[in-house]
């Protein structure tokens, strides 16, 4: 069967990431159909559009969606997080957001292998909030964390899972439940009633500001870990910096139930300052599609790329180039 893959390169280097990531692809003979969507900021300075209803339905048709990234100088900040970022995950119901993150052999860090279970749908990304008085001298401006029942456990329940298939079986769940003393505490409850239901995954609890001292420090010490959106978003910039580098951080925007397709998509935007001089570093984005092909039920063409990738720590050169390199090791 044939998967249909929706490719959104967007902006800057995206484009330049996501064509390498579908060649790769390509490579294994793993057959799709590539669906190309012109969307980013360079649609909205355009048209003013930014994810038209009628595209989001074409979206929601498809099996998977790859990513390159989106932003452009000339677009105020939020426009495209809030109208096509963040929409497509609620929209999509993409409440995972799960970052690997691997340093190979004769990298710093070498062997840190862990993976970040990063709620995506709630928190203080979910938008609830406002202002009164805007403008003033009495201005006030709220920005609440929604943490839901059903939101939570989804979360947790899918951070077990993952757990229990890893080696280590070890699941952290990382909060600040001595500050944020209510959305803290539903999430200690629920990780704390699921957990029996794993009684082969050992757990462990850290602060957010301790689990930083530990991921730099030790980052060996992690397997799993599962945390709320915006501390997932922060922690896993710090991920990237201890394993792999930005060049290598990949994620995907999981919709477990497989209501609709997930999106996959490098950790890096769309960096302007290199932008069309070919020193982009693709792996970042063709690990991202590799990740897309498990999901896909192709274990076996993502492991494949997995593996060419991790040869290619002696490999410099242009986004072309190391596209061949992961390509001619397949
Ligand atoms: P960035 O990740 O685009 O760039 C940060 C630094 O890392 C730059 O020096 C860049 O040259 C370098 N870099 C990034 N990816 C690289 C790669 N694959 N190979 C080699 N070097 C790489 O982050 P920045 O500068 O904060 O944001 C630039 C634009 O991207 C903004 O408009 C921002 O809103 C957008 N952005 C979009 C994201 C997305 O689409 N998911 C995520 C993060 C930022
Ligand atoms: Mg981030």
């Amino acid at each position: 069967m044939s998967h249909r893959i929706g490719i959104i390169g967007g902006d800057g280097i995206g484009p330049e990431v996501t064509s390498v990531a579908e060649q790769v692809v390509r490579a294994t003979g793993v057959e799709f159909v590539a669906v190309p969507f012109d969307l980013g900021g360079s649609r909205y300075l355009r048209t003013g559009e930014i994810l038209p209803d009628e595209i989001l339905g074409e979206i929601r048709e498809l099996d998977a969606v790859l990513l390159g990234a989106v932003g452009a100088p000339d677009v105020p900040p939020g426009v495209l997080e809030r109208g096509l970022l963040l929409k497509l995950r609620f929209e999509l119901d993409l409440y995972v957001n799960l970052r690997p993150f691997r340093a190979g052999p004769g990298r710093h860090n070498d062997g840190v292998d862990f993976a970040v279970v990063r709620e995506n749908t709630e928190g203080v990304y979910a938008g609830e909030g406002g202002f009164l008085r805007k403008g003033t001298p009495r201005e006030i401006a709220t920005q609440g964390s929604v943490n839901t029942r059903l939101g939570v456990e989804r979360c947790v329940r899918y951070a077990f899972e993952l757990a229990q298939q890893r080696e280590r079986r070890h699941l952290t769940l990382v909060h600040k439940t001595n500050v944020l003393t209510f959305a803290g505490d539903l999430w200690q409850r629920t990780f704390d009633e699921v957990a029996p239901e794993f009684s082969d995954v050992d757990t462990a609890y850290h602060h957010v500001d301790a689990a930083c001292i530990h991921l730099v420090a030790d980052p060996g010490r992690y397997d799993v870990v599962v945390t709320d959106n915006l501390f997932g978003d922060i922690l896993t910039d710090l991920g990237g910096a201890v394993a792999g580098g930005i060049g290598r951080a990949a994620s995907a925007n999981l919709n477990p139930d497989r209501t609709g397709p997930s999106l996959f998509e490098p950790v890096h935007g769309s960096a302007p300052d290199i932008a069309g001089t070919g020193r982009a570093d693709p792996r970042a984005a063709i690990v991202s599609a590799a990740m897309m092909l498990e999901f896909l039920g192709e274990a076996e063409a993502a492991a494949r790329i997995e593996k060419a990738v991790a040869t290619t720590d002696d490999v410099s050169g242009t986004t072309t180039e190391i596209g061949d390199a992961v390509t001619a090791r397949l």
